[in-house]
């Protein structure tokens, strides 16, 4: 009934249709990035559409400015639009403290700035991107170019005082040269498997001058949204342990599904 579409994808969905619940009218959004925000900006431009919810939307990259304009939402500039109500954006983990890694896809320097401009976040994501521990996902770390090799050296030196499991550092690449993000950067991923201490992580990171900004976001999301292929929504908020869990009927998302997805 929902198509082709595999059980992650229907979680993302969902769990962005879920994330629409802390939308009001008259807002000032942050729009994430990722394959999990493209489902939220295609449920606002639905809502937009078939409901007239009016908000005021900032994009986390040009990828999503692109996606979002092509659906109808004007996208404005941050500092035109200033503090904003609500940001909503996809993870690549989040732990049991909804302490975060992002940018996964390249976009965490501008999806930091909207997320912490914002009174407040929502993640949105799948089961997938749940951990006990970050660091199983490499942290990405975004430097600047000049002396990048040396920035490169200059962290791996770094984690030798730090308490992870692993110490890898690689060069995020774009076919055979270093990827170059919207912001002009390049993108280092830290393979750690575990981070023990991601608090001690982040302040060290910040000392090193060619370091722009790193992907771990600590303290900044107030929701976890995880929607499942199997319809099951779960909400947790930060500073609470337990899961708010509740069912969706699939076949009553079917037509909208298959709407967007199309
Ligand atoms: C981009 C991000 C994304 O939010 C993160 O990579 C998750 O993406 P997806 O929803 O496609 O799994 O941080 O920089």
């Amino acid at each position: 009934m929902s198509g082709n579409l595999s059980p992650a994808e229907i979680g993302k969905f969902l769990s962005a249709k879920g994330a629409l619940r802390f939308v009001e009218p008259d807002m000032k959004l942050g729009l994430g990035t990722g394959s999990t925000a493209a489902w939220l900006v295609k449920l606002l431009a639905h809502t937009k559409r078939t409901q007239g919810l009016n908000f005021t939307a900032v994009a986390t990259s040009y990828a999503t400015t692109e996606l979002a304009t092509s659906l109808g939402i004007e996208i404005r500039g941050l500092d035109e639009v200033g503090q904003l109500d609500l940001t909503i954006d996809g993870a690549d983990e989040f732990d049991p403290a909804l302490n975060l890694i992002k940018g996964g896809g390249a976009a965490l320097l501008q999806e930091k700035i909207v997320a912490t401009a914002s009174d407040k976040m929502v993640v949105i994501t799948d089961k997938s991107k749940r951990v006990d521990a970050l660091g199983a996902f490499p942290l990405p770390v975004e430097v600047v170019r000049f002396g990048f090799r040396t920035t490169q050296r200059l962290v791996s030196e770094l984690l030798a005082d730090q308490n992870v499991r692993g110490r890898r550092v690689t060069v995020r690449m774009a076919g055979d040269q270093p990827l170059v993000t919207d912001e002009g950067h390049h993108i280092l991923d830290l393979h750690l498997e575990k981070i023990g201490d991601p608090h001690s992580l982040s302040a060290k990171l910040a000392t090193i001058a060619g370091v722009v900004e790193h992907g771990l976001f600590l303290g900044i999301a107030d929701a976890v949204v995880v929607g499942h292929g199997d319809g099951r929504l779960e909400t947790q908020f930060a500073g609470r342990d337990d899961w708010q869990v509740e069912e969706i009927d699939l076949e009553a998302e079917a037509a909208l599904l298959a709407a967007l997805a199309g």
